[in-house]
């Protein structure tokens, strides 16, 4: 396959690129336009960029909001009680099914590499089990990493710990943890150093909904961070949410970044999430909730962004599209400046990329994967401005998706 006419995040000019094998095996600057051969796919001008990346979403509840109860309050802990509720009707047929509704949407939508939490407090875990079962039939389509996700505690549900280490032997990548939803702040900090303590044993990655609560007291992070630093596993450890970080104080904030760069851990923010639930507590005026992203990002960190759910006991909307989520973001996180917009896409690409560990073989280089997306517009700016449509979404040189930019039937008379 080759792909002329393309535009390239970061560089000038268009280019022509090439993949054979499933691999990028040349990518070269045009010498202007090129009309292309039949066998080719003309890119019009328009981003050719690595497919888009999320980091963070919950699979085993896509499509279960209202069932059955509705979540009235809007608040993260009514979501966990409708959850409790819906999760004894949870069957193996049942979580594919909506899986696989979601996989659609997403790919159609760009994206092929997923990281999920999965809830493991089900001593049968009926849906862990049913998503292992799917990975490798989805490996056409996406690369799925699966986090055993402890929705209701690992000291505070019974055999927590065993359910973690049953997860993992059934096929989880990744190893989860709520600590501000543990019973006391002690069972919080014990299941941070022992989940830490995990991953280095089976070489694990961690991902951690980590102080997700707009209690200003909740710092958990210091101590995922710590612990990280010290086994010196950094990079392959997670911080998700980290909502409390929009509540502390600024000179507390100030410390904890020396420790939070030292410790290379990673960040997810989930911005249209987290606008939902968090602030719901307060009178006006209402906080945000969402982590402090820029800072993070300007501190060298880092951090990206993902969708958490779609149509969930948490969050009644989401359709799969994280040029949504980047749009929601960048307005909240106060990063409309020119500086951020002209990189934003890293939020949803590259970023992800790395908190997943999977940046060895992602990005357009030669010898990589042939995995791309084309977007509407020639660099990020224009892109988000657009909000407009992936048009393909490349996977190993073959085409998953395709669709046509909408067309003017009529002529819009010019004002005079
Ligand atoms: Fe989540």
């Amino acid at each position: 396959m080759i792909i002329n006419n393309a535009k390239l995040r970061g560089k000038q000019g268009l280019h022509s690129i090439e993949c054979e094998n499933g691999r990028f095996v040349s990518i070269i600057e045009q010498d202007g336009l090129v009309i292309p051969l039949e066998s080719s796919l003309d890119a019009k001008m328009n981003l050719l960029s690595a497919p888009f990346v999320e980091p963070h979403i919950h699979l085993d509840a896509v499509f279960t909001a209202g069932e059955p109860n509705w979540n009235l309050s809007g608040t993260l802990f009514e979501g966990i009680e409708r959850w409790a509720e819906r999760k004894p009707m949870l069957t193996s047929e049942d979580v594919q099914r909506r899986v696989l509704k979601a996989v659609q949407l997403l790919v159609e939508n760009g994206v092929q590499h997923i990281r999920t939490h999965v809830d493991i407090t089900d001593p049968e875990l009926v849906a862990l089990k049913a998503i292992v079962a799917l990975k490798e039939k989805l490996s056409a389509y996406i690369d799925l990493q699966i986090v055993a996700f402890p929705q209701e505690g690992i000291l505070s549900f019974p055999n927590g710990k065993q359910l973690m280490e049953k997860a993992l032997e059934q096929g989880a990548d990744v190893i989860g943890g709520i600590p501000h939803f543990e019973y006391t702040r002690e069972y919080g900090v014990e299941s941070m150093r022992w989940i830490i303590d995990l991953a280095e044993k089976h070489g694990k990655l961690v991902d951690v909904h980590c102080d997700e609560i707009d209690d200003g007291a909740s710092r958990f992070l210091e101590v995922l961070a710590t612990a990280a630093l010290e086994k010196g596993i950094g990079e392959r450890v997670t911080a998700s949410h980290t909502s409390a970080m929009h509540s502390y104080n600024n000179a507390y904030c100030s410390k904890l970044f020396r420790l939070l760069k030292k410790s290379k851990i990673n960040f997810i923010a989930l911005p249209t999430e987290n606008m939902h639930l968090q602030g719901r507590f307060d009178g006006y005026p209402k906080i945000r909730g969402i982590t402090r992203v820029k800072e993070i990002k300007d501190a060298g960190m880092n951090i990206c962004f993902g969708q958490d759910s779609i149509q969930d006991p948490w969050y009644t909307l989401g359709n799969g599209k994280l040029l949504r989520v980047l749009d929601s973001g960048i307005h909240s996180c106060h990063m409309m400046g020119y500086e951020d917009l002209e990189t934003a896409l890293d939020l949803i690409t590259d970023n992800g990329a790395k908190t997943l560990n999977i940046s060895e073989n992602y990005g357009i280089e030669v010898g990589k994967p042939a995995n791309f997306i084309i977007l509407e517009g020639s660099n990020d700016v224009e892109v988000i401005q657009k909000q407009g449509d992936v048009l393909y979404s490349v996977r190993e040189g073959e085409i998953l998706i395709s669709r046509q930019p909408a067309t003017l039937n009529q002529t819009i008379p010019l004002i005079e």
